[in-house]
């Protein structure tokens, strides 16, 4: 059906396959829970063939997870964990499928490799499915450190992501123990990023560090970057600051790391040419109360990160930015917000009303020019 080329012109086919796959893998589970053997020796004859329909079904999957556009849809289908709790269970059907997921976690795309964590909160996604002591693992974590080190060193080198792997802590720890490179960077991600929700995991977590060469050395590097940091937060400095025109995201890095800026609560960086990273440095100044980025390319990924680490935010001038409806979702955790600026941005009233509901203390929202 896909042929030589590589985008496929009917997409219909690709959903076809793959509800055909669904329900068929179902279908065979509910066939095999309702049947009744006698003896042993007649489950094994039955097992063995009919097993060959469950391989020919995963190889489907797996075949459609080898071609570039056909991808991304299957990733998202599968992020549910569709299958049965038999079927992840199931030996030859998941040395099939974990060649899938490993075909997501390879992925250079987000919306790919992002698939492999859960979107429930109470399931279970690839990555807890194939953590060591997970429902199913045979490699000693190899899957699991695969979808870590493309998550850690992509998109999800985040805190939000780190708080919630909190819970498959003692696998990392075990893993970090045995040098694997892609559980260090993680650990030393929570260490650096202040994502430990348990505090006496961070003794735990800089002593397993220290005991391997490696590890030794990326926490060196953390600490000194720790040092630095406080250094900066020293007490004094300027309350206020406004930048001129030319501040750049590495000019605003160059000057915070040059003096100490514990005292500053008002920053201003109106019309300066500061984008979405800048949000980085930023959220090294946890005492920050009034952010200004009137008409910069500050845009939704650098609210992200701002709402995961500012917490005392209370202006935030957004007037000619690059966000949207998406970054309005973030400013919903920013409990202390009393001032929002929106005017002439992409953003919708209707999403704008949605977020006035979730920040209670919100006085002042000025939302002019943007779309009804
Ligand atoms: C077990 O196998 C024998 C011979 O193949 C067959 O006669 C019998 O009905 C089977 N029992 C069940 C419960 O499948
Ligand atoms: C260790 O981590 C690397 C990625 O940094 C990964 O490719 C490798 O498979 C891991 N090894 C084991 C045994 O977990
Ligand atoms: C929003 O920002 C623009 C540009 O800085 C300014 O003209 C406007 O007065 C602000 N609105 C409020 C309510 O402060
Ligand atoms: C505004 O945002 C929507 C998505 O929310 C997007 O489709 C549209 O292209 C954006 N418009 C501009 C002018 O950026």
């Amino acid at each position: 059906m896909h042929g030589y080329t590589t985008f496929c012109p009917f997409l219909l086919v690709l959903s076809n396959f793959i509800s055909v796959c669904l329900s068929g893998i179902d279908e065979f589970f509910q066939h095999r829970k309702n049947f009744h053997f006698q003896d042993k020796t007649n489950r094994t004859v039955y097992e063995e063939k009919t097993d060959s329909q469950l391989v020919c079904y995963a190889k489907i999957l797996q075949r459609i997870s080898t071609f570039y556009d056909w991808r991304p849809h299957l990733a998202v289908v599968l992020q549910l964990v569709p299958f049965p709790y038999l079927a992840l269970e199931h030996i030859s059907f998941m040395k099939i499928l974990k060649n899938v997921v490993k075909s997501f976690a390879a992925d250079t795309r987000c919306e790919v490799h992002r698939t492999v964590l859960t979107i429930r909160e109470s399931n279970k996604g690839w990555l807890e499915i194939f953590c060591l002591g997970g429902i199913f693992c045979d490699d000693d974590g190899e899957t699991f450190s695969l979808m870590l080190s493309t998550l850690i060193s992509c998109c999800c080198r985040r805190k939000h992501f780190l708080l919630n792997i909190n819970k498959l802590i003692s696998s990392l720890l075990l893993l970090a123990s045995r040098e694997n490179q892609s559980c260090i960077d993680t650990l030393c991600a929570m260490i650096e990023l202040n994502a430990v929700e348990n505090p006496t995991h961070v003794l735990e977590i800089i002593l397993t560090l220290q005991s391997t060469p490696s590890g030794l050395e990326k926490y060196a590097n953390v600490y000194e970057r720790q040092r630095a940091l406080e250094r900066m937060r020293q007490k004094g400095g300027p309350r206020e600051l406004t930048l001129s025109s030319r501040f750049t995201d590495s000019l605003l890095e160059i000057l915070l790391s040059e003096g100490s800026f514990g005292d500053l609560e008002c920053l201003s960086l109106a019309f300066t040419r500061v984008t979405s990273a800048c949000a980085e440095h930023l959220i090294k100044l946890p005492g920050l109360r009034n952010l200004n980025f009137w008409s910069t390319r500050f845009g939704d990924a650098g609210l992200e990160l701002l709402s995961e680490h500012l917490y005392r935010l209370e202006v935030l001038n957004l007037c000619e930015t690059s966000i949207t409806n998406k970054g309005l979702t973030y400013l919903a955790s920013m409990k202390t917000l009393r001032k929002l600026n929106l005017t002439s941005t992409n953003t919708s009233l209707s999403a704008i009303m949605a977020l006035k509901k979730k920040l209670p203390a919100l006085e002042e929202c000025d939302v002019r020019y943007v779309n009804v």
